[in-house]
């Protein structure tokens, strides 16, 4: 997506340890207009009509979504992150790493909120290591419901998280793909 990679050319800053902050218009302060034409582009690269649910998971997906959504006409449920291990019945769960932040999140989402006869198009604004992705997708299985595909913003296509959730046949679009980084350049997969 054309504006998208010139927004973050114009705007991204590199950070050591392979980190590119977005902070001025996606993940702190956000440019409306800008995830308004992100919401249509998904819209376009997503055309189907059986799309019932958007899943996305705490914290930054959810503003991303919640705009992308209008483009769907349909719900936004976020996964929740959470310390605690009392799991009651009424929750999916499922465990995600994160190497950035060097730890292990409990994910959970409420069984009211998904179920067998949903299809879902997962949105996230960053694919890393895919590790909250795949925690997404182990959710959507839980519940018996259709993933109809995943949509992320931003792929860091040096790290294997776009390889390992296209091997598992998931239909992903990344609307910037980022085949590498240093402080002074960046270049995007064609
Ligand atoms: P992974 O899910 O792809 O494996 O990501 P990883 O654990 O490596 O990263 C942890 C968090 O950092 C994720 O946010 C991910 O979206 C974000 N992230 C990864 N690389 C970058 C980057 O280069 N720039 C920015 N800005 N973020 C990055 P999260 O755990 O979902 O946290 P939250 O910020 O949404 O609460
Ligand atoms: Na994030
Ligand atoms: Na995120």
């Amino acid at each position: 997506m054309q504006l998208l990679k010139e927004r973050i050319l114009k705007d991204g800053v590199v950070k050591p340890g392979n980190v590119l902050k977005v902070d001025s218009f996606l993940n702190h302060q956000m440019d409306i207009d800008l995830i308004n034409e992100i919401g249509k582009e998904f819209r376009r690269r997503f055309p189907s009509d059986k799309i019932t649910k958007i899943l996305t998971i705490e914290a930054s997906g959810i503003g991303i979504a919640c705009i992308v959504a209008q483009y769907f006409g349909v719900p936004v449920v976020f996964a929740k992150k959470t310390q605690s291990i009392n799991i009651d019945g009424e929750v999916y769960h499922t465990k995600v790493e994160s190497f950035t932040h060097k730890r292990t999140y409990d994910v959970i989402l409420s069984k009211k909120f998904l179920n067998e006869d949903d299809h879902v198009l997962i949105i996230d604004d960053f694919l890393a290591n895919g590790c909250a992705m795949l925690g997404l997708i182990d959710l959507v299985k839980g519940s018996g419901a259709t993933i109809e595909g995943a949509g992320v913003v931003i792929e860091k296509g040096m790290q294997n998280g776009g390889d390992l959730i296209r091997s598992q046949g998931v239909h992903l679009e990344s609307l910037a793909i980022i085949d590498s980084m240093t402080d002074t350049s960046l270049t995007f997969r064609n």
